[in-house]
């Protein structure tokens, strides 16, 4: 008996990092995912021009639902742009077509691209907003109507970040963003709650997953330094971190996701769900 046996999650962002590892765990216990990410050729600067790391590939995506189907489940996955209303939407109609229900959405795509607030493009700025707080809106507007039209509830989790409650220099455009989404998850939350639909933001602080492990991160979290390398960040993220481990692993997310989801959080909704390792204390 797993947790979510017979539910169907719909999962975006889903190539690697946190996305994947949320598709493993809720396919560990019992779900099918319909899983999306941008699908990306490697290069940096591909589908996204501001962000300056390479983004999820096809192939990555490809790996997640293989990883799910390895847990006996099965997986959906399809490109789609979460600034592309028409794709998301094909693509939850394809798992809609598989699968004939919807019970759990994560809205997980994100990008970083750090630079200060006066200095950065209005592309930096206008990528960020149409990806972090617009793609988020367009994910649920696809999505989460067939959760409704289940009538069985579920449960909605929107990835914000730790950045929400801190001052992080070279973060503004992301932080907006982040702490954008949490009036849309809290007024969701209202509307939502006589179908018996939870939603909830969970609050992630630094998690090792491509988007951080890079030299334009690595410069971001150390400007003190011409050449900063993985030691000299990992310095950085302890020093930020309560918790004397550091840096928190996409595990540690699909856990609070696991949690947020299932009935083990039956009560929670309109709450927002901190895994920083105490960084804004
Ligand atoms: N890693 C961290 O320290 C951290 C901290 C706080 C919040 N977050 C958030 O966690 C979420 C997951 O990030 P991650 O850490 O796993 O990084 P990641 O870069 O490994 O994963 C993000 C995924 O989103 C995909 N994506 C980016 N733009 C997209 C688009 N326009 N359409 C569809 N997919 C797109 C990427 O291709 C990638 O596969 C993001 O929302 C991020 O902002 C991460």
């Amino acid at each position: 008996m797993g947790r979510l046996d017979h539910k169907v999650a719909f999962i975006t962002g889903a190539a690697r990092g946190q996305g994947r590892a949320h598709a493993v765990r809720l396919a560990q216990e019992g779900a099918d995912i319909i899983a999306t990410d941008v699908g990306a050729s490697g290069a940096i600067g591909d589908e996204v021009g501001s962000v300056p790391y390479a983004l999820g590939t096809t192939e990555d995506l490809a790996e997640t639902a293989r990883l799910v189907e390895a847990h006996g489940r099965r997986a959906v996955h399809a490109a789609a742009d979460v600034r592309d209303l028409a794709a998301l939407k094909r693509a939850v109609e394809q798992g809609m077509k598989e699968f004939g229900r919807l019970d759990i959405v994560v809205a997980n795509a994100g990008i970083s691209s750090p630079a200060s607030s006066l200095e950065m493009s209005e592309q930096v700025w206008q990528e960020m907003i149409d990806i972090n707080l617009t793609g988020v809106w367009k994910t649920l507007k696809v999505s989460v109507p067939h959760i409704v039209e289940g009538g069985r509830g579920g449960a909605v989790v929107i990835t914000s970040s730790a950045a929400t409650d801190g001052i992080y220099e070279n973060l503004a455009h992301y932080s907006a963003a982040k702490a954008g989404l949490v009036p849309l998850m809290r007024i969701l939350a209202r509307e939502l709650a006589p179908h018996g639909i939870r939603v909830n933001t969970v609050h992630t602080g630094t998690v090792v997953t491509p988007m951080i492990l890079n030299d334009a991160t690595y410069r971001a979290f150390r400007p003190d330094l011409d050449n900063p390398t993985r030691a000299d960040f990992d310095e950085a993220v302890r020093a930020v971190s309560k918790l004397p481990f550091g840096a928190l692993e996409a595990d540690d997310i699909a856990n609070a996701v696991l949690y947020l989801v299932s009935d083990d959080g039956r009560g929670v909704t309109g709450a927002r769900h901190f895994v920083d390792a105490g960084a804004n204390l």
